[in-house]
């Protein structure tokens, strides 16, 4: 069992606030904990979605290849659940703070596209977006939360549409991936917020920022894999540790 998450006020808020405001270059990695509180379920929690779905069954190109309509139906419903949510303060913080830190970038295993509606915009999205689709055989793509219907097919050539995401077993997009550890190697605070980390590559990024020099922040309400090589762990949520840092702000 898991413990309850802490909502009191981490005790390295006030350090960690002090090495963002010297930080000359950060690197943010976030995971699904960083929507939770957004409304939308993470994959490993206890109520997570993969205690619920399979993923060879939903999130894999076999699956795909199997059962096109079955998976379909999965991302369409989480494509409608996107619609009903929004971003919340933290997600705004962080896209404050963009325009804060000179080499700032935020480096996302999200599908939610939630950093962006927030308004961040140096963002690198390295497992896709819910709301997109793409086709199997040509470089056509939709970008939107429109019902696509069933089994819907590329306007284009008439192969099928794929959901514009990264499944299991598939390569990561090359020119984001490699943007992203670029990033981590440069930073100078990597602050990793909401990730079990246990999926590679992106659990990855936050050794290199370590071998690189960098401080590590975590903001997690549990340990994850990264807790023990952390400098600073705020355990509390995503939205109560960032305000907490902003409000410690020098
Ligand atoms: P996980 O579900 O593996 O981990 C979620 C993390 O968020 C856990 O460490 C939780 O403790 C933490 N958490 C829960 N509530 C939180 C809150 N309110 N604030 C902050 N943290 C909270 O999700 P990811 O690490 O993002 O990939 O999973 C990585 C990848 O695995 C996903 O992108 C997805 C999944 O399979 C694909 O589908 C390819």
């Amino acid at each position: 069992m898991q413990s309850d998450p802490s909502s009191s006020p981490p005790a390295d808020a006030s350090t960690a606030a002090a090495w963002l405001a010297a930080s000359r270059a950060l690197c943010v990695s976030t995971g699904a904990g960083m929507s939770a509180e957004s409304g939308l379920a993470t994959f490993r929690d206890v109520d997570g979605l993969w205690s619920k779905f399979n993923p060879a069954e939903l999130a894999t190109p076999e699956a795909f290849l199997r059962d096109p309509c079955k998976v379909w139906e999965w991302y369409r419903l989480r494509r409608a659940r996107l619609a009903q949510i929004e971003p919340h303060d933290g997600h705004r913080l962080l896209a404050a703070w963009e325009a804060r830190i000179p080499d700032f970038t935020l480096v996302t295993q999200n599908v939610d596209g939630l950093h962006h509606r927030a308004g961040s915009r140096r963002v690198l999205e390295l497992h896709g977006r819910l709301d997109t689709a793409r086709c199997i055989a040509c470089p056509f793509q939709i970008v939107g939360l429109d019902d696509l219907g069933e089994d819907p097919r590329c306007t284009e050539c008439g192969q099928r549409l794929r959901p514009g995401v990264v499944w299991f077993g598939e390569a990561l997009p090359q020119s984001q991936l490699a943007a992203a550890f670029d990033a981590a190697e440069r930073c100078d605070v990597m602050l990793v917020i909401g990730t079990s980390g246990v999926v590679q590559p992106a659990a990855s990024l936050v050794d290199t920022a370590l071998q690189h020099g960098a401080r590590l922040i975590e903001i997690n309400p549990h340990p994850s894999a990264f807790s023990g090589s952390a400098d600073a762990f705020l355990r509390c949520t995503a939205l109560s540790g960032l305000r907490e840092i902003e409000r410690h702000r020098p």
